[in-house]
């Protein structure tokens, strides 16, 4: 029989969707699970038939005989728990953001070179009907150069866990911008092919939520609204848009609109929801077209395959520490720049 490749998961909140991702894999198995939360860790054992179970992710990648491992905990653990399991040999799936901030990402990547596992980090946007529609469009050529672009994802009312760990800074690294702005950042970033940020400028506010939070007495240490203007070094210049708490037109809008030399593109989701539209446009012949695309050409695989199969394919998985760690210097960019109220300028 076909050997399957023995996953372990660490948090057991997304971590459970990653589970689920594994098991309907015919590659894989979910040999051992981990959560400090120990009440989650039987629940989850229980309905997902689990028979190794941790409260130490440590003692699991020691002793589980794991192949791979997916870090879905709160942001401050993945630096620290994906470095120990590229220690031990395993390769990694770490949920976004990345890590806290750029200097944390830059030293998981430099551990898996070293261990020469794969590290890949979970930008679950990106692997969609949609987002694969409008990348066949880039790479034809549609768009031709992207030189301007909006990407945002912004809530009328919707902190996760308010009081707990996503608005804790020491836990969580910051709000929204890290929590939501970085999965609408990696899908613009992807499209244009991952350029080079020479220059950024942010402002990050706390205005709804931190009253809400003085009225309800909850902990509230990080933004409810941050945005940026991002400078690349191939010309092109990104705005970027990200909050919990906004006084808008809808409960949840997600936008990202790519602007380029022969077309343009957007795609956003549809009522409120998290189905999305995709469209292109385009001049031909001194006509206007706006073509809506229906879906991908190629199969799209779940982050969770497309984990596995890299794999075992011995190849780069298609979301690379690489990636994530532009993402993360962006996001750092914006945070310093808010702070020193002034732009920031990357070392080249
Ligand atoms: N890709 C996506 O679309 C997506 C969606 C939701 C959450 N996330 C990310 O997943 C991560 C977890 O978010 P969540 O919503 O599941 O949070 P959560 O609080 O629901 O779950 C986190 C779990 O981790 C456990 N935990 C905490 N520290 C641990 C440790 N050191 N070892 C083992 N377990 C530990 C907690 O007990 C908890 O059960 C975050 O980084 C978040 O940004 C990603």
């Amino acid at each position: 029989m076909e050997q399957k490749l023995r996953i372990g998961v660490v948090g057991l909140g997304m971590g459970s969707i990653h589970l689920k991702g594994y098991q309907s894999n015919p590659h894989a198995e979910v040999a051992a699970i981990c959560d400090v939360n120990e009440e989650r860790l039987r629940a989850c054992a229980q309905e997902f038939n689990i028979e190794q179970t941790f409260t130490d992710a440590n003692e699991m990648f020691r002793k589980a005989g794991l192949d791979a491992v997916s870090i879905a905990t709160p942001n401050k653990f993945h630096a620290p728990l994906t470095i120990t399991a590229l220690k031990a040999g395993l390769h990694v799936l770490c949920e976004k953001p990345m890590a806290m901030n750029t200097k944390e990402a830059e030293r998981m990547n430099e551990a898996a070179k070293k261990a020469r596992k794969n590290l890949m980090i979970n930008f679950s946007f990106r692997f969609s009907e949609m987002s694969f529609a409008l990348k066949q469009q880039v790479d034809a050529g549609v768009i031709g150069d992207i030189y301007y672009g909006r990407t945002v994802w912004h809530r009328r009312r919707g902190i996760p866990g308010f009081g707990g760990w996503f608005t804790n800074k020491e836990l969580a690294g910051g709000g929204p911008l890290i929590d939501l702005g970085v999965h609408r950042l990696d899908l613009a970033l992807w499209l244009m092919g991952y350029p080079e940020p020479v220059v950024v400028s942010g402002s990050a506010y706390n205005v709804i939520a931190k009253e809400k939070a003085a009225q309800d007495d909850k902990a509230y240490t990080v933004e409810d609204l941050a945005c940026g203007l991002i400078k690349f070094k191939n010309g092109a210049t990104l705005i970027l848009e990200a909050s919990w708490m906004l006084n808008i037109d809808e409960d949840e809008k997600m936008i990202t609109m790519l602007c380029g030399t022969k077309g343009g593109l957007v795609q956003k989701n549809i009522g409120g929801g998290y189905d999305f539209v995709g469209e292109v446009y385009t001049e031909e012949g001194g006509h206007l077209f706006t073509k809506r695309l229906d879906r991908s050409m190629v199969p799209v695989p779940s982050p969770y395959q497309e984990f596995v199969d890299s794999i075992l394919e011995k190849r780069q998985p298609l979301a690379t520490g690489e990636q994530g760690i532009k993402v993360m210097k962006i996001l750092d960019g914006i945070y310093k720049s808010a702070e020193l109220g002034r732009e920031v300028r990357y070392r080249q």
